[in-house]
């Protein structure tokens, strides 16, 4: 999978690897060529093309309505940019569930025209035909546990998954069957951080956690609310590492200005 002799791909195997060593997995979305160029050259382990480019990139209020073709788009774009990155493209609503012919085909389409390196789906039991059948074509799998959003109008709120015993139980099987139908890796996101770590501590394969605490195996969290370009969205698990949207807010200010008083463009900046 190396495109260049002096940059080590990372790969599905690499993961688990890491794992093994107690070395920590970093991860986060992104839906473009520019910004994931950005944080792959930043040496980002995995990208997630995830489908809250619904969210962040068209102002959909849930993931729900992002299509095959759009996020086929918003792939190809990342999978052009990245040159060490593991590129995870994230099935969308309706794509997969109930069927596992069509799920095989999507999740195909997906691998063709995008170039991404592997796929993420949201459930378990219920979709366990699927993700073996998607498995059968060499396709690597992520799965995805406890807050699933595109199930949101099933569970009716974005609050913390299975505090109570018996969603816990199941999320803990959950895992298990997801392991052995041979995923490489899982995305638990919003559950209380103990049971994250009971389940990181019952399997082989790399967890990835978004808001489920640090006794996981890595971390992800959508690359438009860490950098502070979305202000409407900040539950505990958020963590601001810039603020870029009021960076941009001024620099935007300043053009404007500059336009308005004829300081922009200066003699040095025309022909
Ligand atoms: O779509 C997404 O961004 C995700 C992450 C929150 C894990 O699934």
């Amino acid at each position: 999978m190396s495109v260049n002799k002096d940059i080590r791909r990372v790969t599905t195997h690499t993961l688990h690897e890491m794992k093994m060593r107690g070395e920590k997995i970093s991860m986060l979305t992104a839906y473009d060529y520019t910004m994931a160029g950005i944080i792959d050259a930043a040496g980002i382990d995995v990208i997630l093309v995830g489908d809250s480019a619904s969210n962040v990139m068209a102002g959909h209020e849930t993931t729900l309505p992002i299509t095959l073709d759009q996020m086929i788009y918003h792939a190809s774009s990342v999978v052009r940019a990245c040159k060490r990155s593991l590129v995870v493209v994230d099935m969308p609503f309706g794509t997969y569930q109930g069927n596992s012919k069509v799920a095989l085909n999507s999740a195909i389409r997906v691998m063709k025209e995008t170039g991404g390196h592997a796929i993420k789906m949201e459930g378990g039991e219920e979709i366990e035909d699927s993700i073996k059948r998607i498995l059968t074509a060499g396709i690597p799998v992520m799965g995805h546990l406890g807050l699933t959003p595109q199930s949101i109008y099933k569970f009716g709120t974005y609050q913390v998954r299975a505090k109570e015993e018996m969603e816990a139980e199941r999320l803990k099987r959950d895992a298990q069957l997801l392991e052995e139908a041979g995923v490489f890796a899982i995305v638990l996101e919003k559950i209380p951080a103990a049971l994250a770590a009971e389940v990181a501590a019952s399997v082989q394969v790399p967890i990835i956690g978004i808001g489920a605490g640090n006794g996981v195996d890595g971390q992800v969290l959508v690359l438009h609310d860490m950098l502070g370009l979305t202000q409407d969205f900040s539950p505990r698990f958020l963590r601001r590492y810039a603020q870029l949207g009021e960076t941009m807010r001024q620099a935007v200010k300043e053009y404007i200005a500059d336009v308005k008083s004829v300081d922009f463009p200066n003699a040095s900046e025309q022909y």
